[in-house]
């Protein structure tokens, strides 16, 4: 069974009550945003292996420890995954992006890709995918049996807000992805929206309603 870890730093959770206040504006949402995802890739990336090397201090020669693969890639299911994406990028400035593309059916809530490009030698990536919302866990589900098929190896699953019924779901469909989250919520709608939630998370971050 996957690891569900809930990141309840008083930074990450004094940023996610602002955010989820509505009359927080689109400007702060986003800032408030690409800072609890930076916050979170902290706690994300610590069990990235190590390896020794050796390298010369200008005092002498020593071994030191540097990521095994620091190949990485980050990526956004799309649209509201790419609020979270620079946040994370901030802490592994030389990462990859592959964007995912998943819209949501209003009415099955079910995922239908629209969108897949991926970096080239993504199997060899550790990768990171972000989403602000593990609502049904369709998505994600999707998105990761998308990097499954592209023999990607090492998934983490990022997300701010998750509902119960989707990290069920997500566990039971992805049994070997870890998921990160800032908090976990009480339940989902009829509308498949997370309550108490923060209402449409990729409205608010573009503005768009
Ligand atoms: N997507 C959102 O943006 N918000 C929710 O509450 C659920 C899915």
């Amino acid at each position: 069974m996957s690891k569900v870890t809930t990141i309840d730093h008083p930074l990450v959770q004094h940023k996610l009550s602002l955010l989820r206040d509505k009359d927080t504006g689109c400007k702060a949402f986003r800032e408030l945003v690409y800072e609890l995802a930076m916050l979170m890739a902290y706690e994300v990336t610590r069990d990235l292996e190590l390896k020794e090397i050796e390298i010369e201090t200008p005092i002498c020669k020593t071994t030191v420890q540097t990521l095994a693969n620091e190949k990485i890639a980050v990526i956004p299911i799309l649209r509201a995954g790419l609020g979270m994406a620079d946040g994370i990028m901030s802490l592994i400035p030389n990462a990859k992006v592959g964007h995912i593309g998943l819209y949501r059916n209003p009415d099955t809530l079910m995922p239908t890709g629209y969108y897949c490009k991926l970096p080239q030698d993504i199997a060899e990536r550790e990768t990171i995918i972000v989403d602000p919302m593990l609502a049904t866990g369709n998505s994600g589900i999707e998105a990761i049996h998308i990097l499954k098929e592209n023999n990607v190896g090492s998934i983490r699953f990022v997300s701010l807000i998750a509902a119960p019924e989707g990290i069920a779901a997500m566990q039971a469909a992805h049994p070997d992805v870890d998921i990160y989250v800032a908090h976990i919520d009480e339940k989902l709608n009829e509308h498949g929206y997370i309550v108490p939630g923060l209402g449409d998370a990729g409205d608010r971050l573009f503005g768009t309603k």
